[in-house]
């Protein structure tokens, strides 16, 4: 995992918007997987910037996201096909067909979810997976114990999911107690991962993921079975980690060579 800490959420939602854009302009065709909730939303602000005043073109691009609440329609101002759209499809030009959000009202889910699967292999596979990380470890809906080699399916919302979203809703009897969520197995086939935290609520989380156990009770320790992962946190959310100075030091040298400068590293050229 490459380790990034920023020093606030603005730096953050930069850092994340340049690694997708950077994506976006070297493979216009490029397969996105996103997320909703209040992390990326920066990201999406961003991007919609880069879109008006630097051409940034999505007109080619696919996306999926990792999920939506069984139950809500895509006009329901908490689903999350309504998220996407307010805060992102609608103001860039991907087009509306290529933008795919799981359907929180199929029929029958099995056989949905299992569509869902195929149509990502269909696109070529998920170029560039965009996370945010809930407080308790989740990616996506894959709420602790979920099994690491999950697929998409429908997931029973945890009591503390289910009681953080009450506020969101008039009628209690409203709130969704299923979601229908990509499994940590699909994530985990994404060729490249972003995961994205910002503030002190988190860092417990970003800690245990980066440096405790690959385990079912934190789904997000999955992601150090991946072979391409950047993590991308603010100073809060870094707060807990042990390793943080060698973090630092090899961003440093990642830095310096991406930017062509192997020499400060004492990495002579052949020639040389
Ligand atoms: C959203 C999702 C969730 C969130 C996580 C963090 O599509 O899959 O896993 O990324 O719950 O949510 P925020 O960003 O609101 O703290």
């Amino acid at each position: 995992m490459r380790v990034v800490v920023l020093p606030d959420q603005q730096a953050v939602a930069e850092r994340g918007a340049r690694i997708v854009a950077s994506l976006v302009r070297s493979k216009p065709n490029c397969v996105l997987g996103l997320a909703t909730g209040s992390t990326p939303l920066g990201v999406y602000r961003e991007l919609i910037r880069m879109h008006a005043e630097e051409d940034l073109d999505f007109s080619l691009v696919t996306t999926f996201n990792l999920d939506e609440y069984v139950g809500l329609g895509p006009g329901h101002p908490q689903s999350y096909r309504y998220f996407m759209q307010s805060n992102f499809f609608d103001h860039v030009n991907v087009q509306p067909g290529r933008t795919h959000v799981p359907d929180g009202r199929a029929l029958d889910f099995e056989a949905y979810c299992e569509s869902y699967e195929r149509r990502i292999a269909d696109a070529g596979g998920i170029d560039l997976q965009l996370l945010g990380i809930g407080a308790d470890g989740h990616i996506a809906f894959n709420e602790p114990g979920s099994s690491l080699g999950s697929r998409t399916r429908l997931k029973t919302l945890t009591k503390e999911t289910v009681d953080d979203n009450a506020r969101f809703f008039d009628n209690p009897d409203e709130v969704p107690r299923l979601a229908v969520t990509m499994g940590v197995g699909t994530i985990l086939e994404s060729k490249r991962c972003l995961l994205l935290a910002i503030g002190d609520h988190k860092a417990r989380a970003i800690r245990s993921m980066v440096e405790g156990p690959v385990t079912s009770q934190i789904t997000a320790s999955a992601l150090q079975l991946h072979r391409d992962v950047t993590v991308v946190v603010d100073e809060s959310a870094a707060s807990w980690l042990e390793r943080r100075e060698y973090y630092d030091e090899v961003e440093r040298a990642q830095s310096l060579i991406e930017s062509g400068q192997p020499r400060a590293l004492g990495i002579q050229q052949p020639e040389e």
